[in-house]
């Protein structure tokens, strides 16, 4: 399978800024190559994003989505309305949401069902604190995480799913898990999903590792056996890193 890499801004860059990035992104980035690379921008930076991205094989990608539709939830945006500005997948469930926004399995789940519904596909995010890394819990928490989310999924519904494996305390922090944990991680989620849905399903499913990628270390994690790509944060935000992410994964 070719590789995924998914770039996640966050809370980082007007749409200005994004589209001097994106100048600078597409002048380096080789439309015929076989990799996949899905930019996932801040919702003022769709619009900016759509335009660009036009003829491009690079995929418009959000970070966050109501659970519902449309209705009385000032300051949110749904899953229809990232369809309607052209988003292709949107990122579910970060632990970053899920600290600070407190979003539970319960609205985890539903936001999945909802952006399926709406044809997005979904990145989902899990992943362990240290304390659970700690006391040896981290396969029963990617077990809970992924089945609280995926849960009255049909199996032909996973094509439209990538989980992304983020152990909490490897964001933004400079510390990584070692390749073997990975891959231990990796195979625990194929198990997961090879029991609740086929072992088919637990072959196919798309997985990616993400946590403090930087140049140095992407080949290392994007070599990860049983795993499909990276999901990249802080070193995306700049264009010519990402672009050497690309080349060396
Ligand atoms: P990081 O973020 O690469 O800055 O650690 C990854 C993420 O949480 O999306």
């Amino acid at each position: 399978m070719n590789k995924i890499i998914i770039a996640n801004f966050k809370m980082n860059k007007t749409s200005t800024e994004t589209k001097d990035y994106l100048v600078r992104l597409l002048s380096r980035f080789d439309n015929a190559g076989d990799d996949r690379l899905m930019l996932c921008l801040p919702y003022t930076s769709l619009a900016i994003g759509k335009f660009m991205l036009e003829g491009s094989k690079i995929e418009l990608c959000a970070q966050n989505m109501s659970e519902e539709d449309e209705g009385r939830c000032t300051g949110e945006i749904s899953g229809r309305m990232l369809k309607d500005a052209g988003v292709e997948y949107v990122i579910i469930g970060h632990s970053e949401r899920r600290k600070k926004f407190k979003e539970d399995s319960r609205i985890i789940n539903k936001k999945i069902k909802s952006a399926l519904k709406n044809g997005l596909g979904v990145i989902l995010c899990v992943g362990e604190s240290l304390a659970d890394r700690n006391t040896l819990k981290t396969l029963d928490v990617l077990k809970e995480q992924i089945e609280d989310a995926l849960k009255g999924l049909y199996e032909n519904e996973l094509e439209k799913i990538i989980i992304a494996y983020e152990p909490v305390w490897a964001i933004s922090s400079g510390k990584t898990p070692t390749s073997k944990e990975v891959e231990k991680a990796f195979k625990g989620i194929r198990k997961i999903i090879a029991a609740d849905f086929s072992a088919k399903a637990g072959e196919e499913i798309a997985i990616v590792y993400g946590g403090s990628i930087d140049v140095k270390n992407a080949r290392q994690f994007a070599d990860v056996k049983g795993g499909n790509g990276l999901l990249v944060g802080g070193a995306s935000l700049d264009a010519a890193t990402l672009m050497q992410i690309v080349a060396v994964v």
